[in-house]
Formats: C-alpha cells, sequence, structure tokens
C-alpha cells in the first residue's frame, strides 16, 4: 500500500527541480557596465571610452603608481604574516589616513576626538557611515545628497535604513554650481539634518564650490544646526595637493562642525581593487569619542568582521615612510595635471576647430569627470556615429582622454553639437 503512495526518485528529483525558491526573484535594471559592453562590441579600431571612473596614463593604459609598486616590494620583504586585523582594521592605516583628511595637526586628533575604522574603501565607509546614522543620529533618519549625485549614494544609504533627501547643485544652464539654491535649501530642511556633500571633485559634474562659498556653505549649515557627511573619494586627486583638496573638511573643523567623513584611496593611489578606505566621526570629546568607536564596531563585526590588510599596509607605509609619502605625492599630482592637461587640451581643439560654444566649463570643473553638457540624445550619436562612449547625462571621464585621442574626441563633440 505505502510502496504505491511514494513517488518514483526520478520524478522526486524532477519535482523538486521544478520549484526554486528564486523563482520569482524580478531582472534588475543593467548596471552602468552596459557602456563598457557597448564598447567592447565596437569594432572601430580609434573607439575612445570615457565611461570608466578609474585613471588612465597617457597611452589610456591602467596605471599603477612607483610608489604603490615600492610599498609592496617592502611588504614582500618584511614577509608579514596574515593574521586578521582587529574590526577597525590596521591600526597604522586609519592613523594614517585620519591625519591625511584632517592634517597631522589637526587639534581633533590631538584632543583624541576622532572615532575611526578602516572600511572597504570609500563605499563601505559610506555604507558603515550609513549604518551608524540610522541607529545612532537623533534626528530625522534621512540624509541629503546633492543633485544630481554619485550614483550609489542613493542606494547605499536607501541600503542603511535611511530616506534620501535632495538639495540643489548644478545648475546646467551655467554648467556650474547653484549656488543660490545650494544655500535656499540647506536653510529649508528640517532644523538639524544630515548633509552629504562631495568633499572635492564632484562626481559627476567636477563643479566644486570655491573657498569663498564653502565658507558661506560651513556658515549656512552652522545657522541650521545641520551634520554634515563629507565624502572625500578623491583627495589630491583634484588639484594634485591633499591639503587644497581637503580645505572643506579643515574648514567645517575649524569653524566648529563635528563632521562625519568617508575616505577612499581608489584614486589617490590607484588601489581600486584594494579596497582600502575609511570612515570617521569627529566627536565633542575623546570620551565620546570611545562610546562611537564602540559603536561603529558593533556595526562592522556582524557586517564583515574585519576589513581586508593588503591595501592598508600599502596605503600605511605610503603615508608614514617619509620617502615614499614625497613620492606618492608627487604622483598624485602627476595625474591630476594630466587630467587638468587633457581638459584644456580638449577645450583648445574645439575652440580651433571653430565651435563657437563656451566651452569653458571643461577647464574650469575639476576632477576625473566633466559634465559636457550634452544631452542624452548627443551622447547616442557620440556612440553610435563616433565610437564614444560615456554616460548619456553628458559625463565623460577625463582620464580617459589621451594626447592620442583628444583630437578626435573634439572632433567628435564638435559634430554633434555645432
Ligand atoms: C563620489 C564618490 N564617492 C565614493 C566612491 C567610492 O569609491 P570606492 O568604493 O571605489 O572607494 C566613488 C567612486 O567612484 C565616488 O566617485
Amino acid at each position: 500500500m505505502l510502496a504505491r503512495q511514494v513517488a518514483p526518485r526520478g520524478q522526486l528529483r524532477a519535482a523538486a527541480r521544478m520549484i526554486s525558491a528564486w523563482a520569482k526573484v524580478p531582472q534588475g535594471p543593467p548596471a552602468i557596465l552596459g557602456i563598457t559592453e557597448a564598447f567592447k562590441a565596437d569594432s572601430n579600431p580609434k573607439k575612445i571610452n570615457l565611461g570608466v571612473g578609474a585613471y588612465r596614463d597617457d597611452q589610456g593604459k591602467p596605471y599603477v603608481l612607483p610608489s604603490v609598486r615600492q610599498a609592496e616590494k617592502s611588504l614582500v620583504d618584511e614577509a608579514l604574516d596574515k593574521e586578521y586585523a582587529g574590526i577597525t582594521g590596521v591600526p597604522s592605516f586609519v592613523k594614517g589616513a585620519v591625519e591625511l583628511a584632517y592634517g597631522p595637526d589637526s587639534p581633533v586628533i590631538k584632543e583624541g576626538r576622532v572615532a575611526a575604522t578602516q572600511t572597504i574603501s570609500g563605499t563601505g565607509a559610506l555604507r558603515i557611515g550609513g549604518a551608524f546614522i540610522q541607529r545612532w543620529f537623533p534626528g530625522q533618519k534621512k540624509v541629503y545628497i546633492p543633485t544630481p549625485s554619485w550614483a550609489n549614494h542613493a542606494a547605499v544609504f536607501k541600503d542603511s535604513g535611511l530616506e534620501v533627501g535632495t538639495y540643489r547643485y548644478y545648475n546646467k544652464d551655467t554648467i556650474g554650481l547653484d549656488f543660490e539654491g545650494l544655500i535656499e535649501d540647506l536653510a529649508k530642511m528640517p532644523k538639524g539634518s544630515m548633509v552629504m556633500l562631495h568633499a572635492c571633485a564632484h562626481n559627476p559634474t567636477g563643479v566644486d564650490p570655491t573657498f569663498e562659498q564653502w565658507r558661506a556653505i560651513s556658515d549656512a549649515v552652522k545657522k541650521a544646526e545641520h551634520t554634515v557627511f563629507f565624502d572625500m573619494a578623491y583627495q589630491g586627486f583634484a588639484s594634485g595637493s591633499v591639503d587644497k583638496d581637503a580645505f572643506a573638511v579643515r574648514h567645517f573643523i575649524e569653524e566648529g562642525h563635528r563632521p562625519l567623513l568617508a575616505q577612499s584611496f581608489a584614486k589617490n593611489m590607484g588601489l581600486y581593487g584594494e579596497r582600502a578606505g575609511a570612515f570617521s566621526v569627529v566627536t565633542e570629546s575623546a570620551e565620546e569619542k570611545a562610546r562611537v568607536d564602540s559603536q561603529i564596531k558593533i556595526l562592522v563585526r556582524p557586517l564583515y568582521s574585519n576589513p581586508p590588510i593588503h591595501g592598508a599596509r600599502i596605503v600605511s607605509k605610503i603615508l608614514t615612510d617619509p620617502a615614499l609619502n614625497k613620492q606618492w605625492l608627487g604622483e598624485v599630482k602627476e595625474m591630476a595635471d594630466r587630467i587638468i592637461r587633457m581638459r584644456a587640451l580638449l577645450k583648445e581643439n574645439l575652440e580651433k576647430l571653430g565651435s563657437k560654444k563656451d566651452w569653458s566649463h571643461i577647464t574650469s570643473q575639476i576632477g576625473m569627470f566633466a559634465y559636457t553638457g550634452l544631452n542624452a540624445e548627443q551622447m547616442k550619436v557620440l556612440a553610435e556615429e563616433h565610437s564614444v562612449y560615456a554616460t548619456k547625462d553628458g559625463r565623460i571621464s577625463v582620464a580617459g582622454i589621451t594626447s592620442g585621442n583628444v583630437e578626435r574626441l573634439a572632433q567628435a563633440i564638435y559634430a554633434v553639437t555645432g
């Protein structure tokens, strides 16, 4: 009797295969990588990829900084063990990162008021920051980001359980900063809000406030009793000077703000895949710092236990060895200078071709990206007819421009803009 009710083995296996736990998982939209795929599929030998957010040398090749190679060699020679770091990472890395951002003589460091942890690069720093805000920020569980902002900001904060609000930042008519809109929006937010600011080299627009405007932003933030969360993914990479690029962060601290900060060594040390970053919080006292530190550890532990050590050791070596540090500062400047040169060359070539448009924003913007002001339709023609690939918002990665392709790029942009 019983034997007849039991299905034969083969049938059971077939039934199990039919019901997948993930049958109802919907297809997500394609990621930004769509550009890379279209670029790869294009057979034009003169194609240009301006979609990637990574530095390229003047041959268009990925670049490993000589100081990084040197630091790696010394690390191999030291034959260090591969034991776990603590929850907050490699201590000398965290110390070096914080000193680089705030300045080695910063009173907030001297007074022991900076709570900090190593993170999985800049994205991880934002994510830990998001989790910290979600759990402990006494105000609204909401972060205000600029319009536009790095595409991942909203996703990171939403996944941290936060609401995302926006403030005006970019004025598409001037292809510059909407300073009045920004100040107005800071005043309109509920008192004591959490505001995310790009510390330098705003992504995607390349439009940064001037020092004077930063001072006014600091005053407006103070008046509204907001807290700021700086995202500094490009320190040194924007102007070529790590101190100049840290102006906003340091000015806010001088003015008595107590910001949160996400740092990345992906761009300024070219350590993209090593995932070396830091999250820090300026607190009121050493006692408060200890409490905040303890809560950061409680957040990190169940997420990934502790961070990877190799990239952090490279950064630490470069930041603590005086000769290597000097060499690195020179290399950061070289990268920034090449980008600045390519901006100038692109503008020059457009003007040489007879373009009557004002391209001054190409050189006044800063950092890896330029917001060209081209619309989605023009970007489509650029890709389909000229094999020039970039995001449809008109953002181009200046790092992808070389002395070898800049002329052709200018011709393509001229052809679509007239
Ligand atoms: C504004 C901004 N923040 C953060 C990041 C995070 O980079 P990563 O996680 O590679 O350090 C990026 C990278 O493109 C960025 O542009």
